[in-house]
């Protein structure tokens, strides 16, 4: 696709990386609609994208996990703009926690925000798309969780997953509209989650943990650019750090080596956080 005047929603675009990638897009002149429960950061990235000579046509806070706040901004953005040209559902939170400390709130909180708020970004805005004819590109930001059953992520893998799987089922229904998709699986990324992030561990193991972290993760600048790359060669899974793509080589083609490095992985997140 050429991003060149195309129309595109961004959530989550107050930090990381729906942030980068709204700027990515305004730089490739998109015009954007962007939103975020974080009225003062989405302030800031439209404020950025129009310093940088882009174009916001709309940024409005809301609760993505709000069905009837989305619906108000699907249809303040038909009824101004027509139909989106590229959807990109990126907010969410994260949780690490063993599962039986995942509680029920623990449960809402994250399935809420990270697999209703894309179900929400889905159901307000394809089918303007799909009744436009003219083709688009859907972005669904899922993680590594996603792909793999990673250890501490019991609830984010459950959103993450699912995610993975509504994104195939777009990728095939939506093809004979021409709507593209993409389903993006970050590895590590240094971006506002490292803050927002609730871990069920002791204060000190998390601070290490999240130090480990910050030494592999790539900027959201990068991952945005990957983004739209992808978005520009009709990439449908984009995982982006070689780390995971090795990873995911052998959960699919030798599984036993999978299985080896997702036990050792385990037991040094295990050991990071304290409980063994
Ligand atoms: N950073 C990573 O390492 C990483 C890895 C894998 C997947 N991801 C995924 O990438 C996406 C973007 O995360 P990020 O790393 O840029 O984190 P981030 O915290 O920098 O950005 C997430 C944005 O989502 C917004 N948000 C949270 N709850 C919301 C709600 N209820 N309604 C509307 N907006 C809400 C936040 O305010 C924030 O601006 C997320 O879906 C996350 O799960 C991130």
């Amino acid at each position: 696709m050429v991003i060149q005047g195309k129309k595109a929603l961004v959530t989550g675009a107050a930090s990381g990386i729906g942030r980068a990638t709204a700027l990515a897009l305004a730089g490739k002149g998109a015009v954007l609609f962007i939103t975020d429960i974080n009225e003062l950061g989405l302030k800031q990235t439209a404020q950025e994208i129009e310093n940088q000579g882009g174009t916001v046509a709309l940024a409005k806070a809301l609760d993505i996990s709000d069905h009837e706040a989305v619906r108000g901004l699907a249809q303040e953005i038909h009824g101004a703009h027509g139909a989106l040209d590229i959807l990109m559902n990126n907010a969410g939170v994260a949780l690490f926690a063993q599962p039986q400390d995942v509680t029920m709130e623990d449960w809402r909180k994250i399935i809420n925000v990270n697999l209703w708020g894309v179900i929400h970004g889905i159901e307000c805005f394809i089918p303007e798309m799909v009744k436009s004819g003219k083709g688009g590109h859907v972005v669904n930001v899922s993680s590594t969780a996603g792909l793999f059953g990673l250890p501490w992520h019991l609830a984010y893998c459950a959103s993450k997953h699912g995610v993975v799987g509504m994104s195939e089922v777009l990728r095939y229904d939506l093809h004979k509209y021409n709507i593209k998709v993409t389903v993006v699986c970050p590895g590590a990324v240094n971006t506002g989650i490292l803050d927002s992030v609730k871990i069920k561990a002791a204060a000190s193991n998390v601070e290490h943990l999240k130090a480990k972290f910050r030494k592999m993760a790539l900027t959201p600048e990068k991952v945005g650019g990957q983004i739209v790359r992808a978005i520009e060669k009709n990439q449908y899974l984009l995982i982006t750090s070689g780390d995971i793509k090795a990873l995911y080589f052998f959960k699919t083609k030798c599984f036993p080596v999978y299985h080896g490095i997702m036990r050792l992985v385990t037991r040094f997140m295990d050991k990071d956080l304290g409980i063994r």
